[in-house]
């Protein structure tokens, strides 16, 4: 029994020993973050595609709304009521979202969509990169 424990508790060690390496390598850090980007720039490719890509483009003609995003031309929470529900903005007198209407030759359509804060950044972030 006691040859057993010495055992496990050797494993263990080796175990620790084994992950904090891990832990503290600049190569796989950098693995993980480039990994979780890649995710992240593909979630945000899903979510413009599913509801952005009907009107806007990432390259090409009718690509403004990149611009808008690569010149960080708005704050986050602005877009992010703008998205969410552009109407109510415009209704509650925000000036911004009145002027980008006017702009816009008072097109009738208003942004309303059904997408939380993370699906949004991910839009953002796919237009960016
Ligand atoms: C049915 C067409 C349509 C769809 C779908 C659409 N938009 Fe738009 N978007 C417009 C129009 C038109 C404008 C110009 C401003 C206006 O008339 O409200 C605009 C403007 C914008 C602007 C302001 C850009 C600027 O430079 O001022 C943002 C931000 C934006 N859209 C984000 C999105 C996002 C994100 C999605 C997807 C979740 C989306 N839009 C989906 C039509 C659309």
């Amino acid at each position: 029994m006691k040859k057993l424990n010495l055992k496990y508790l050797m494993l263990l060690m080796l175990f620790m020993s084994c992950k904090k390496e891990i832990e503290n390598n600049d190569f796989y850090e950098n693995l993980e973050k480039e990994k979780k980007e890649k995710l992240f720039f593909n979630i945000g490719k899903v979510y413009f595609e599913n509801n952005c890509k009907g009107c806007h483009r990432k390259s090409g003609t009718d690509n403004f709304l990149v611009y808008a995003i690569k010149d960080d031309k708005y704050e986050f929470d602005f877009l992010r009521s703008f998205i969410q529900n552009q109407d109510s903005l415009i209704k509650s007198g925000n000036e911004l979202a009145i002027k980008i209407k006017e702009e816009n030759d008072n097109r009738p359509y208003r942004h309303k969509f059904e997408l939380n804060d993370n699906e949004i950044k991910s839009i953002l972030y796919y237009l960016k990169n």
